[in-house]
């Protein structure tokens, strides 16, 4: 792992995220699972990832649950909530995604594009996200995009799988959270592409940038000069093309970053 870069460099790398982030109109940011880390929710890769230590799961998820979609409910119900989902909801928003929803508060942030399943952001205040992989308390209907709260959507055990109650619709109704090899909501890919085409300057934070269409958008920045810059304690396969790399825990960097920004914006009124 990169060790944390001397203090000194530490500051200074927060010191040039902070101007850039300063003089943008619209920024737009990325967040993977190490912004959740510090809420004690495991990432998948990099030091201690869930899969780093037992390996990756099937890439070819969703395909099991369309052959057989009453079976996957059944097995679902019978396992109930596993280690990982438990910690999600049992989780709280940290200081880096209350100071994300800070940055938008000031008008920094114009939009943030989560690969995270867990509400933290939305409950550290943050209102303009896309959840490209879902959101795990909320329910989907795979035919017409209806969603509904987790808790208000009633699973009848001896009706699997679910079935969309809207009008003439009937589709089969899963988790939100999409599945490996499922198709990600248009939608969504669309709030993406043109947040991303209005990005002035784009952040990454606490992801590994690996997994696709989701790390395609902060490429696509850097492809159209937007400066980037990266939080996160570990270089990944974007930090070569970074402006300003932060070695640091994002519930350190963040907030820090912050209090950077708000004094050069309050500079900027004198
Ligand atoms: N603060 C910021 N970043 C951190 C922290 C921290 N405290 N701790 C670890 N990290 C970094 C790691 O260095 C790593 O680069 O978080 C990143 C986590 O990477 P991944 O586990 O690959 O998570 P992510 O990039 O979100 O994965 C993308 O892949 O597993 C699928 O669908 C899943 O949404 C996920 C997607």
């Amino acid at each position: 792992m990169d060790e944390h870069l001397p203090p000194d460099d530490l500051d200074t790398s927060i010191e040039v995220a902070a101007t850039l982030l300063a003089g943008a109109r619209h920024a737009v940011a990325l967040a993977g699972a190490g912004m959740s880390k510090e809420s004690g929710i495991p990432t998948f890769r990099g030091e201690g990832g869930l899969w780093t230590t037992n390996g990756e799961p099937p890439m070819n998820q969703f395909d099991g649950f369309a052959a057989d979609p009453k079976r996957w409910w059944e097995r679902r119900l019978a396992e109930g909530v596993g280690a990982f989902a438990a910690s999600i909801d049992s989780a709280q928003p940290n200081h880096g995604h209350r100071a994300l929803a800070e940055l938008e508060a000031i008008g920094v942030l114009g939009h943030l594009i989560t690969q995270n399943i867990d509400d933290l952001h939305r409950r550290a205040g943050q209102r303009s996200i896309t959840e490209i992989h879902g959101n795990r308390h909320w329910m989907r209907c795979l035919r017409c995009g209806q969603r509904w709260p987790r808790e208000e959507f009633i699973v009848d055990p001896e009706d699997l799988p679910p079935h969309c109650d809207v009008e003439g619709c009937g589709g089969i109704v899963k988790s939100d959270t999409v599945m490996f090899g499922e198709m990600i909501p248009p939608a969504a890919l669309d709030r993406c592409e043109r947040e991303t085409a209005l990005a002035d300057c784009f952040l990454t934070v606490g992801t590994s940038a690996v997994v696709y269409p989701a790390a395609g958008y902060p490429v696509a920045a850097v492809r159209r000069g937007i400066p980037l810059i990266e939080v996160n304690p570990e270089p990944t396969a974007l930090s070569q093309f970074a402006s300003v790399v932060v070695r640091a825990p994002s519930g350190e960097a963040l907030p820090a970053l912050v209090a950077a920004v708000r004094a050069r914006l309050e500079a900027s009124r004198t």
